[in-house]
């Protein structure tokens, strides 16, 4: 088999050769031959050569009130016999403390440019209620609020992101909303808040000044969004003791305009800009669990543009802001798959299958590679929405595939990027390629370099050889992330279908890291050894 070279953040592309026909006769070649001689993915990682500190808040997370993720998923109420702390669920805090969660994003979405904050503060049975309007038009009785979002981050171990309401709020509104929650003295707000039951101000850093302005929240042009966007953030206070980081509305997927735009008319005022990309599903199937290698193949390609994206969108950033002041923030990614029949479709619940933690391993390992702009991530959503790490049914809940990859690749949170390129051979399906194995590497403060591997081809395995330079190995251990199908997924009456084993068959050749990737695996490996000069 002839192996095809390939650098690891190549654009996947279109192969010469295309048609159905050429395709099945390689898979089916592939078949035969794969599993005797597949060709080796020559791996090198510059320890020699450190990058930027992976912030550990790309691996942050969002909810928004939308169907059951925050109702359900979070909040059963104090009464409730599922076992809670001041309302919360204790087993889904316990599962996502596993992961150490470094930053939520609430209350939306498109939630939060309908949201009025101050109706619901106080006694829950006086709030008031309102219509979910984005989110099947279903009763909000507000009695997740401001206080209860912060009692989840505290138990979490999260920072609080608020996402605030432009789009039918007021500045005054969201004024009010950083005095009640973030200033120490004495003043109308904070005196509010006192009297609703808490002293002492919170630390409240990252404030997003309104939700996808472009659509949901408010159909605005860039150039009325910016300027929009400068007078509010005007408002976002630092009292004592609190410092803010201001959020700009970002683009939608390849809205390079919209980029422009607020570089130049709001970038100083800013100091991060999101940007909202979400990898669809398959092509002819967007069940989450029913799909053939064409819609795995399909989803995972997409996945992969985010490379593209990532690149597009920082370039323009580069030339308003060449000393990357303002931070990158990708605060809703994921997989948005067909919602699980007989659910609601306005609660998109889908389900989360071995595809979805390829689909999360790959966005990883790309945010990595961008660490020096990209500072946060939030995959959409936490709990029983979209592409999340939980579901939940009445008492019962399991973590699914993407949880693990999660917990698996936690190890690379606030670690030391190290350049990795990848020679590997192609994926191909349909006359379509990808590369077969993405990589990336980083190294933590114990001087441990960690290594996570992803072989997307269903079919063959990647015998890989992983040279580190500046590194020498002395012992090498890992976790995998496989299942014998594509779409194997965690039910509630198996909910340990897909989880992480050990990985035993990595050694050390030479100074090599030296492994043999099953089809479609996640592994991630932990190196330790000492420094060579
Ligand atoms: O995450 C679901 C929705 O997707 C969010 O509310 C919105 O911001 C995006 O379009």
């Amino acid at each position: 088999m002839k192996s095809i070279a390939s650098k690891e953040d190549r654009p996947p592309g279109r192969s010469a050769r295309s048609g159905k026909a050429a395709a099945a006769i390689a898979a089916a070649a592939l078949a035969f031959a794969g599993e005797l001689q597949a060709a080796e993915t020559a791996v090198t990682i510059r320890a020699d050569q450190p990058g930027p500190t992976i912030n550990r808040n790309i691996y942050g997370h969002f909810s928004e009130h939308l169907g059951r993720c925050i109702y359900g998923g979070y909040w059963v109420g104090e009464d409730s016999p599922i076992p809670n702390v001041r309302g919360i669920r204790v087993d889904v805090v316990q599962a996502l403390r596993k992961l150490h969660p470094p930053v939520l994003r609430w209350p939306g979405g498109c939630f939060a440019d309908t949201y009025h904050w101050k109706d619901a503060v106080g006694p829950r049975d006086r709030r008031k209620p309102i219509l979910n309007v984005h989110w099947g038009n279903v009763l909000e009785n507000n009695h997740f609020g401001t206080h209860e979002f912060m009692d989840l981050c505290e138990q979490l171990g999260a920072e609080p992101y608020f996402c605030a309401n432009v789009g039918s709020g007021t500045v005054q509104e969201l004024a009010d909303w950083v005095e009640y929650t973030t200033y120490g003295g004495r003043s109308p707000m904070a005196d509010w808040r006192r009297a609703n039951g808490r002293e002492e101000p919170w630390k409240i850093r990252y404030w997003g000044i309104g939700n996808e302005n472009w659509g949901c929240g408010g159909n605005m042009t860039p150039e009325y969004y910016a300027r929009l966007f400068r007078r509010y953030a005007t408002y976002v206070r630092s009292y004592p003791g609190n410092r803010v980081f201001k959020i700009a509305c970002g683009a939608n997927s390849f809205d390079y305009r919209w980029t422009e735009v607020l570089m130049r008319d709001a970038g100083r005022y800013m100091n991060g800009l999101s940007l909202h990309y979400y990898c669809g599903s398959g092509k002819k199937s967007r069940s989450a669990t029913r799909f053939d290698e064409g819609d795995w193949f399909f989803q995972l390609r997409n996945a992969l543009r985010m490379e593209e994206l990532l690149r597009r969108h920082i370039a323009i950033m580069d030339r308003y802001d060449p000393r990357k002041r303002v931070a990158l923030i990708v605060d809703e990614w994921g997989a948005w798959h067909a919602v699980e029949p007989g659910t609601n479709p306005g609660f998109l619940y889908q389900q989360n299958s071995l595809r979805d933690a390829m689909v999360a391993a790959l966005t990883l390992n790309i945010f990595h590679r961008h660490a020096d702009r990209v500072r946060m991530a939030n995959i959409a959503q936490t709990v029983n929405v979209l592409q999340a790490m939980i579901l939940t049914d009445g008492p019962r809940m399991l973590t699914t595939p993407t949880y693990h990859v999660f917990e698996m690749y936690k190890v690379h949170q606030g670690a030391t990027y190290l350049p990795a390129a990848v020679e590997c051979p192609d994926y191909a399906f349909g006359g379509e390629k990808i590369p077969q194995v993405s990589v990336s590497a980083s190294e933590d403060k114990q001087g441990r370099v960690h290594i996570s591997l992803v072989n997307v081809d269903p079919n063959r395995p990647a015998p890989t050889r992983c040279r580190l330079e500046g590194f020498r190995p002395g012992r090498v251990s890992g976790r995998i992330l496989t299942a014998p199908e594509m779409q194997a997924h965690n039910t509630f009456d198996r909910p340990d279908y897909v989880k992480p084993a050990p990985f035993g068959e990595a050694r050390i050749d030479g100074g090599a890291i030296v492994l043999r990737m099953p089809p479609k695996s996640i592994i991630v490996l932990e190196a330790s050894g000492a420094a060579e000069k």
